[in-house]
């Protein structure tokens, strides 16, 4: 009985230990698999820390901007898990394809980038140096454009005819890393679960502004020119600020102004509006969905206290299929609402409230700034959850971009 007993428990512990090394060794097996994978990707895109070596002035440049996190946000995750979980997200490189485009030439490793990007801590890049550089064209045909990569060639694109020869690579002039062509593969359209007209458009007609007739393409103001080391050690020249400011950073002070007018009429006070946008191309730009600008007018009586308050909201509210209005715009069938500012628009508006009581004078206060991430409590909790600062994330702030505020008199 004892040993029968002894005999089970050593076959069961047997079976055990077998699972456990099957297991382990699958585990083993799938780990130097995804480092075996990786590493044929990065010889092909090599990482951002090879160029640092020589090109530190554009890596720490590059480190602080939004591009260096683009598969590392707590909202990305999120919304990565919405898209793969959603019926729209059959296609796993779907978001990649401009998060971390190198998955175009490696499209049976999206789970791999979906992998590294799940863990909060890839070591794979995002869009970094060869992500660009490595582009020799962009063809503008394609909805949304593609770029042609130059994989396995050891050739540096860029902006100069007169490089410096370096050990590590070769070097090429491209007109197209003066031009926009570059940057509209990522920021021109969105593919969107239905056909939304000319597919997702995020930037409207920017190519009819009066910023891009006059010359300027995205790089005059998201790549300002300044003088510096190119790579260290060469002689300063000309070079490109790569922080590719945007929502953070000096630019957005040049993206609005504030025109105020305030009529008080007896009884009856009318504040006038006038929102001027100053950028060539939509304000937000609609990518991701939530992306939303708002401007707010509040007006404080007596001891400061509120006595009116509203707001007005610009961006593009979207429906799925069962009719549903949704933040994620991979899903979005149809647009309900557009209300971004076009480019380089005036939009004036009207806010009419009673005038008032018991003070000479009043407070009126406008606000216009990017609003924090909306959506669903579960996905908002999500990126709470995913967050290390938690509810303090930065992207559940409003960021402003102009105010306004003055006192007026209330004529007797
Ligand atoms: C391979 C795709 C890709 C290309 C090419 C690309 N971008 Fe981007 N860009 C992105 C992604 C993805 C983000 C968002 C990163 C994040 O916040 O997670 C971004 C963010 C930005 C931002 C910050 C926006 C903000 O909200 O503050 C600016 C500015 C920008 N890009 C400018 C450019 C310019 C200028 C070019 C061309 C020289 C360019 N990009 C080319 C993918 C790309
Ligand atoms: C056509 C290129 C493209 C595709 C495809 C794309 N994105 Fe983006 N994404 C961008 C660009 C460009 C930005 C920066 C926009 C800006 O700041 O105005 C961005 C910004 C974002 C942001 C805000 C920045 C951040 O990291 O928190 C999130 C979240 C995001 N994308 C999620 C996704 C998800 C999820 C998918 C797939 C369903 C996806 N994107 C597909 C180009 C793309
Ligand atoms: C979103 C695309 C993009 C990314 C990412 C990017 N660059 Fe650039 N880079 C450009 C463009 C465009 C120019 C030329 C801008 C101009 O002259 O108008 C440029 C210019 C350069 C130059 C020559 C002038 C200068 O500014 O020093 C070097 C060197 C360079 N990049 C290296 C890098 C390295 C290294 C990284 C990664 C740390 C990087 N780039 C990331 C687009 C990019
Ligand atoms: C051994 C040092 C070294 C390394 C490593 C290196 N570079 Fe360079 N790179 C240089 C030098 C030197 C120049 C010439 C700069 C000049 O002419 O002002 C240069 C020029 C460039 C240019 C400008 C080319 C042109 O014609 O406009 C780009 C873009 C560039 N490098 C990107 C990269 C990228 C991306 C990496 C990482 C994959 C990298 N470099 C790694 C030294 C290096
Ligand atoms: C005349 C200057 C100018 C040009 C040219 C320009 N932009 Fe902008 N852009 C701005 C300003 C100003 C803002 C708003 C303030 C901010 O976010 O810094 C902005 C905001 C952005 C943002 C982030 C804010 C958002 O709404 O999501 C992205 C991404 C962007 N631009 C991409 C581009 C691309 C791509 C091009 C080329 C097709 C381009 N821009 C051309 C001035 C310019």
């Amino acid at each position: 009985m004892k040993n029968r007993r002894g005999l089970l428990q050593g076959v069961v512990i047997g079976l055990l230990l077998l699972a456990v090394a099957v297991t382990s060794y699958g585990v083993q097996q799938g780990l130097a698999q995804d480092a075996k994978a990786q590493a044929t990707i990065e010889k092909a895109f090599p990482s951002s820390s090879k160029c640092k070596r020589c090109h530190e002035r554009v890596f720490e440049e590059w480190e602080t901007s939004p591009l260096s996190r683009s598969i590392h946000t707590p909202t990305f995750r999120a919304a990565l898990d919405a898209y793969l979980t959603s019926s729209a997200g059959k296609d796993k490189a779907l978001c990649f394809r401009c998060h971390a485009p190198h998955v175009r030439e490696f499209a049976d490793q999206a789970q791999l980038f979906v992998t590294q990007a799940q863990s909060g801590e890839p070591s794979l890049d995002g869009v970094a140096c060869v992500q660009c550089h490595l582009i020799k064209q962009v063809d503008r045909t394609k909805q949304p454009p593609e770029p042609k990569y130059d994989i396995g060639s050891k050739t540096m694109y860029g902006p100069y005819k007169d490089f410096a020869q370096n050990l590590a690579h070769q070097s090429m002039e491209l007109g197209l890393f003066h031009k926009s062509d570059l940057c509209l593969n990522c920021h021109q359209v969105v593919p969107a679960a239905a056909d939304l007209g000319k597919g997702n458009d995020l930037l409207g007609n920017w190519d009819q502004s009066k910023a891009v007739k006059s010359g300027k393409e995205c790089q005059t103001c998201h790549m300002p020119e300044q003088v510096g080391e190119s790579a260290n050690g060469e002689a300063k020249r000309k070079v490109a600020n790569h922080t590719f400011p945007g929502r953070i950073g000096q630019l957005r002070q040049e993206a609005a102004k504030l025109e105020v007018s305030t009529k008080v009429d007896g009884e009856k006070t009318t504040v006038t509006v006038a929102v001027q946008s100053l950028v060539p191309h939509n304000l937000p730009t609609t990518h991701p969905g939530w992306a939303s600008v708002v401007l707010e007018l509040e007006i404080k009586g007596k001891n400061l206290k509120t006595v009116f308050n509203d707001k007005r909201v610009y961006g593009r509210t979207y429906a799925d299929a069962k009719g549903q209005k949704t933040v994620f715009d991979f899903e979005a069938v149809k647009v309900l609402e557009e209300t971004v500012l076009k480019p380089e628009e005036k939009r004036v508006e009207t806010f009419t409230f009673t005038t008032p009581k018991d003070t000479k004078t009043f407070d009126v206060e406008a606000v216009l700034s990017y609003a924090p991430v909306t959506g669903p409590a579960a996905f908002l909790q999500r990126i709470e959850a995913e967050s290390s600062k938690g509810a303090q994330d930065p992207v559940f702030q409003s960021i402003p971009i102009a105010k306004f505020s003055e006192n007026v008199p209330i004529a007797r």
